[in-house]
């Protein structure tokens, strides 16, 4: 694809969903926009460009987005986000807090949400796990896969055989090269599915939330974007809620007054909470 082309592209992935799409990827922008040309029955990648500039529906936006991403994501993916989850919701059980919200804010096809809702039902057995998990993705594709919720046999190996057991059903009516599993309707009761554009800000949602999941997303958002998305994470966040992001990514540059805990999780300061780390008492090493 020459420079000009790939230029249109990376205006749309911008403008519509935040994506910076980076020089070098004109290749990658070939492959996928591909399957589109095949299923639209179009020859050339000028003559989709031209038709997804033009597009008033929006529609074709919509199925460029969902071509473009990139959806990687596994069941308890970055397992000490989920250890620190279990830990800090058998707490706030104990202090007394009712029911727990959270957002998935990227969640894909589901892996992300179903996880956290097993650790909450694992966390939360004793007393009757109560929570509300908001789960938004800006791609129709992974989201008609989330809420689906059936996963291949050879996804499940985070979990054990009894975890798989009670979280999932077997779906031996469906065939394929592996076993298929659904997950149980219980579980599912605790999810709302949305799809949701982190790059335009305000969000709809009022909170607050307990935590927030923002994960393996921001790197594809340049600073303006991340700042815009952290400072909703940030509004929607209850005083001594958690923020995670992905192992990988850093707020390094982001203004907010989130106080990191651990490389990758932030927590919101209670009002009035110092900004300063408090000073070591006795002058020791
Ligand atoms: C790599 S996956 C991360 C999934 C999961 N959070 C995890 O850590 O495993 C990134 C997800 O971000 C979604 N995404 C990309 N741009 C987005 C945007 N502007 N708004 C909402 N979701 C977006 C993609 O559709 C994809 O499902």
């Amino acid at each position: 694809m020459d420079a000009q082309l790939f230029k249109r592209f990376c205006h749309i992935a911008y403008d519509r969903a935040g994506i910076f799409l980076k020089d070098g990827k004109e290749a990658l922008v070939s492959a996928r926009v591909a399957k589109r040309l095949r299923a639209l029955g179009m020859e050339s990648i000028s003559d989709y460009i031209d038709f997804l500039e033009n597009d008033e529906t929006g529609q074709e936006v919509v199925h460029f987005l969902d071509v473009i991403s990139t959806n990687f994501t596994h069941f308890m993916r970055e397992p000490d986000h989920f250890d620190l989850l279990r830990e800090k919701a058998r707490e706030w059980a104990e202090a007394g807090v009712g029911k727990l919200r959270l957002w998935s804010a990227a969640s894909s096809s589901g892996e992300e949400p179903y996880s956290i809702a097993i650790t909450l039902e694992e966390a939360l057995a004793e007393r009757g796990a109560n929570y509300l998990i908001l789960a938004t993705d800006i791609s129709t594709q992974v989201l008609a896969r989330a809420r689906n919720a059936v996963y291949k046999a050879s996804t499940l190996k985070a979990f054990s055989k009894a975890q798989i057991q009670e979280h999932f059903l077997k779906r031996p009516d469906l065939e394929g090269d592996e076993p298929f599993f659904e997950v149980k309707p219980n579980l599912k009761e605790h999810l709302v599915f949305k799809r949701l554009n982190l790059s335009k800000p305000p969000f709809p949602m009022s909170g607050p939330m307990d935590v927030v999941f923002c994960r393996n997303v921001m790197i594809y958002f340049d600073q303006e974007v991340r700042q815009r998305l952290v400072s909703e994470a940030e509004r929607l966040l209850k005083p001594g809620g958690l923020l995670m992001i992905g192992h990988t990514e850093t707020l390094t540059g982001v203004q907010h007054n989130l106080k990191p805990i651990r490389p990758s999780v932030f927590v919101k300061r209670q009002p009035g909470e110092s900004t300063k780390t408090p000073e070591r008492r006795g002058g020791g090493r």
